[in-house]
């Protein structure tokens, strides 16, 4: 038997503990082993649990019994889970977590504490919920150069996009009903305003090119002023809106990595990625494109994720794990200025006409998209591809000339 302790019993926590319960002999089976949770770590009381008698409300306990070798972090949130997760691998306990805030900004280091330790730190969770995609980018398409990696990598916004698209439902309803199933950050600022995304995308760049990418160093937009104005010029141009991160490698070995919602074409892999499902795209130089799609976010996906983990550390106690990478540096990523991209631009003007002659003037040549029920005095552009800089340079011009821009969104290039 091989005794573990869960910290935090929120929407994530509850799930592993109900699928750990309620999997008995086939975990059994596949771990080898019989899992026996010891202790969950909440400030909270659940005295209705079955498992009231395990509930602890000191980190001590679980820190200072040998028995317990592994570890599942579920609380979320850079603090106390970083010193939890951080002492517990100094003693000698591998760790799994479900926690991105956590990997993106300290992963190098804990991994390199689970290696000095001979211990296993596992994150299967942190990216995708219920979708495999860390073991298989480390393991799978181990033989890849990865030219890029692009997705859909938050169920939330994905699903208040889809039902804004679909269903015309307002942004504050559609967020309210993924706050109540669930799919939501405690602070939901970090869903709409793309910092969980950010965060994912920190850590498939670091897993996929070796070395630690940090979420400072990532453009980082979100879907908050996305209209339904944009969602219709999006359809005429024959596409859609999605909240996308993404990172490749440029010419001279950096990184270029961002967040930002973006124009995909209808046939793009990644358009028909609704609701609370994300979809990963690796491009690896052997394999060509490779699509990982599920149930990005929810209890019993994540937990799923997160108990596959557990049954591996439970295998392999006294083997290390595949995964690493090294510290980042300053240097590393790109300006995403420097990035070249077309871009889409609405605006409004009293003549909106004449400024789209202006803008022609300005980028040379531009596509303008037209739909039904535009507003008279709105307009919407694709500028042809440039450097972002030039395109943002531009810009000033067109307003002087009486526009006023009103949103603009890059164009994917998968
Ligand atoms: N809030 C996250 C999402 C949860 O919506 O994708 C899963 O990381």
């Amino acid at each position: 038997m091989v005794k573990i302790a869960i910290m935090g019993h929120g929407t994530v926590g509850s799930g592993v503990v109900e699928v750990l319960t309620t999997h008995v002999s086939s975990i059994t089976k596949r771990a080898n082993e019989e899992i026996r949770i010891q202790y969950i770590l909440d400030l909270r009381d659940f005295p209705d649990s079955p498992l009231a008698d395990r509930f602890t409300k000191s980190f001590d306990v679980i820190l200072n019994d040998p028995e317990i070798l592994v570890v599942v972090e579920v609380m979320g949130g850079l603090h106390p889970a970083y010193d939890y997760v951080k002492q517990c691998l100094e003693s000698g306990k591998s760790v799994v977590t479900s926690n991105k805030e956590l990997v993106a900004a300290k992963g190098a280091e804990l991994l390199r504490i689970a290696q000095e330790k001979n211990v296993n730190f596992l994150f299967e969770a942190s990216v995708g919920g219920g979708i495999p995609i860390i073991r298989p980018m480390s393991q799978c398409l181990a033989a890849n150069d990865v030219i890029e990696v692009a997705g859909i990598l938050n169920g939330t916004t994905n699903f208040i996009l889809t039902k804004m698209i679909n269903e015309d439902m307002s942004f504050e309803d559609a967020l309210a009903l993924a706050q109540k199933l669930g799919y939501a950050e405690r602070n939901p600022a970090a869903d709409i305003e793309g910092h969980d995304a950010c965060r994912k995308i920190c850590i498939l760049a670091s897993l996929a090119y070796g070395k630690h990418v940090y979420p400072d160093q990532v453009h980082t937009e979100g879907i908050t002023n996305i209209t339904l104005s944009d969602v219709k010029y999006a359809d005429a141009w024959g596409g859609v809106i999605k909240l996308i991160g993404q990172v490749s490698k440029t010419s001279d070995g950096r990184l270029q990595s961002i967040v930002c919602p973006m124009l995909i074409p209808r046939d793009s892999q990644l358009a028909n990625v609704d609701d609370v499902f994300n979809g990963i795209m690796v491009r690896g130089d052997a394999t060509g494109d490779v699509v990982f799609y599920g149930k990005g976010a929810g209890k019993l996906p994540t937990a799923s994720a997160v108990v596959a983990d557990v049954i591996d550390c439970v295998k392999h106690l006294k083997a290390r794990k595949y995964l690493f990478w090294e510290d980042g540096s300053k240097e590393y990523v790109a300006d995403y200025l420097d990035n070249e991209v077309a871009m889409y631009i609405r605006f409004k003007a009293a003549n909106p006409d004449e400024l789209c002659r202006a803008a022609e003037k300005e980028f040379g040549e531009i596509t303008r998209l037209l739909r039904r029920d535009a507003e008279p005095d709105e307009a919407a552009i694709i500028t042809p591809v440039l450097a972002e800089r030039e395109i943002r340079a531009k810009l000033p011009a067109l307003e002087a000339q009486g526009a006023e821009i009103l949103n603009t969104i890059r164009l994917s290039d998968f």
